[in-house]
């Protein structure tokens, strides 16, 4: 069975909207813990639209299960996670202008910079995960710069229909295999939801799914009753 990591950045969006101090992502990690999740996943953006370095110091005393830290080749990011050494850090490719992560990294374009933030986070005994396209001369070139794992990006699966979502899932399972022959750890996410991710879970080796956009909205939902509830109370 995979384990299941959150990503929590959207909490953080949420505070961010108001500058103020709440919904806290430390508390909302504390809930994903004590709720099942294995691992706990923040993206510490150059441009900190959601989650600030406070919120991954603290993660890194308060988090219990494991701590994932998303992060782009960027110096001084890398530095910051060889400081405060998460667990885990997946790197992933960064642009400003856009909304959520878009596509895997280009390892071969980019092979110099990733190459040496891979050798500085493992030298701080941080486990690396590279965020990749179910390309295979990507993945190979992951092996060979050492990385630990690999996390597929499952955005074009997730964004596909019917056969063509079928053979975006074949695409995964023959990238997974690949991973697992290198002796990498295979990790998948991205535009996962309740209704696509049980074939991603059953893939074949599958070790960590990391999750957030869904589970975040869901979340909204589901506690809107008792939030409006608690709310009318005291007005009452
Ligand atoms: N994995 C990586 C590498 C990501 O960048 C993201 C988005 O921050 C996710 C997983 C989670 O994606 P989603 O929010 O669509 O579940």
């Amino acid at each position: 069975m995979p384990e299941l990591g959150v990503n929590i950045d959207h909490v953080a969006t949420i505070r961010q909207a108001r500058r103020t101090y709440e919904p806290d992502p430390v508390a909302a990690a504390v809930l994903c813990e004590l709720a099942g999740a294995d691992s706990i996943t923040v993206h510490l953006r150059e441009d900190r639209r959601h989650i600030q370095d406070r919120d991954v110091r603290i993660l890194r005393e308060t988090v219990a299960t494991r701590l994932n830290l998303e992060l782009a080749v960027a110096e001084e990011i890398v530095g910051i996670a060889c400081e405060i050494r998460p667990d885990q850090a997946t790197i992933v490719p960064e642009k400003r202008e856009e909304i959520t992560t878009e596509g895997g990294l280009d390892v071969a374009a980019h092979r110099a910079a990733t190459e040496r933030a891979i050798q500085r986070l493992k030298s701080a005994g941080i486990h690396v995960s590279l965020f990749l396209d179910p390309d295979p001369a990507q993945i190979e070139l992951a092996a060979e710069l050492g990385a630990d794992a690999v996390e597929l990006h499952t955005g074009q699966y997730a964004l596909a229909r019917g056969a063509a979502q079928n053979e975006q899932l074949v695409a995964l399972v023959s990238a997974g295999k690949r991973i697992v022959e290198l002796g990498m750890g295979l990790h998948a996410g991205h535009g996962l939801n309740y209704h696509n991710v049980t074939p991603v879970a059953r893939i074949p080796h599958m070790h960590e799914l990391n999750i957030g956009h869904s589970i975040i909205s869901r979340a909204v939902l589901v506690g809107m009753e008792r939030a409006v509830r608690e709310m009318k109370h005291l007005v009452a």
